[in-house]
């Protein structure tokens, strides 16, 4: 009998997640004569049992579109928003597995996804996944798709403040995306010559930033580009921040996570808003004019870059090789050229920050990059 997967994509969208799927199912179809199903708007979808036909023509003409042709949703299995509450639906996603006869689910998705799929196989699921996300913070695999065309654009965006901001003499501070980790912002930070990057694993100090830009005007040098992770912190928020992350880690029970969330979503909302209010704080301190750019959810639209389309083509292959083989319970990582399949157990719940000792901080102080600290 033919293998029939299932495959779902979950979390924010990506660039290059129309590839994976194209590249699981080409494979999956063409070589090895499977069948594939799809499920709409991640976990969401697989629960309530709405489905997507995938053939060779509906895999045809998706490699190089942005987005999901799937949907997706931040709905997690076991949290599901139902009638206005949180319920565990777990056992519905379950017996939708068994009502498909799925040989294997596949969940295109970021931390958080590695963590739902872990469930799954604890519940007797076969299940891979393929680590997708602008953030790069999955663990365990060298990269994931959906970072190298994010980079490109917040890239590019900086180099169109630098006309800006040279002209006016003034401070530009950019936002670019990563609450939790700072790759997006370090990298495109670096390739795009930002004078200024803070990311949340650096917490900041004001005072040092202001420093550095009245230095640059000294010589000479009349504007200052800052790239900001949206989630950099100052040194005094952030002791407040971490240790609501630690009691959303170390939360038990369900109640105990709700109440740790309420506790993490404050510290967060007393945070957004951090960007301008930075920019504010420079332009008082340095007399200088600031203005800020959001980039947003640009860095995560459009056309996936080759890269992207390169690796999530890979990893979509290896992933229907996996499928042949019977290898399940694991996520397909990227080392070097070639690929990994990793145990789920070692991968859920960890997030892969930027050490502080990464070649890339080194990097960037080494050409006289403040980084706030
Ligand atoms: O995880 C990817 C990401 O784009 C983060 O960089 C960003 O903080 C978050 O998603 C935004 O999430 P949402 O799409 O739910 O607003």
């Amino acid at each position: 009998m033919a293998k029939y997967i299932g495959i779902l994509t979950s979390g924010g969208d990506s660039p290059g997640l129309n590839a994976a799927i194209r590249g699981v199912g080409k494979a999956a179809l063409g070589y090895y004569g499977m069948q594939m199903i799809g499920f709409r708007d991640g976990f969401r979808g697989f629960m309530e049992n709405r489905t997507i036909e995938l053939d060779t023509n509906t895999l045809s003409g998706i490699l190089t579109l942005g987005g999901t042709i799937l949907g997706t949703s931040r709905d997690k299995p076991h949290r599901m928003p139902v009638a206005g509450k949180l319920v565990d639906m777990t056992d519905v996603l379950v017996a939708n597995y068994h009502r498909h006869h799925l040989d294997v689910l596949v969940c295109l998705g970021g931390g958080g996804t590695q963590k739902h799929a872990y469930r799954l196989t604890q519940k007797g699921l076969h299940v891979i996944t393929l680590p997708k996300t602008i953030d790069n913070d999955v663990a365990l695999t060298d990269i994931t798709f959906g970072f190298d065309t994010a980079l490109g654009v917040a890239t590019e965006a900086i180099d169109r403040l630098h006309s800006t901001a040279h002209s006016h003499h003034r401070i530009v501070v950019v936002e670019i995306m990563g609450h939790r980790v700072g790759w997006l912002a370090l990298g495109a930070g670096i390739a795009g010559g930002a004078d200024v990057i803070l990311i949340p694993e650096i917490p900041y100090d004001v005072e040092v930033i202001a420093d550095a830009i009245r230095a640059r005007s000294h010589s000479g040098k009349r504007f200052s580009i800052v790239a900001v992770a949206e989630g950099a912190v100052s040194r005094q928020d952030a002791a407040a921040l971490r240790s609501a992350e630690q009691l959303v880690a170390k939360a038990k029970s369900s109640d105990a996570l709700t109440k740790a969330e309420a506790v993490l979503a404050k510290a967060e909302a007393q945070h957004a808003g951090n960007t301008m209010r930075l920019a504010k704080q420079l332009e008082g301190l340095t007399g200088l004019e600031s203005r800020v750019t959001i980039l947003g959810y640009l860095q995560r639209g459009g056309t996936p870059s080759a890269a992207d389309r390169l690796l999530a083509s890979r990893l979509g292959v290896a992933c229907a090789e996996l499928i042949h083989k019977g290898r399940y319970g694991v996520m397909v990582a990227a080392r070097g050229d070639t690929t990994k399949p990793v145990p789920l157990q070692e991968v859920a719940g960890k997030l892969r920050h930027v050490p502080p000792d990464h070649p890339w901080v080194a990097t960037a102080r080494r050409v006289g990059t403040c980084l706030g600290d």
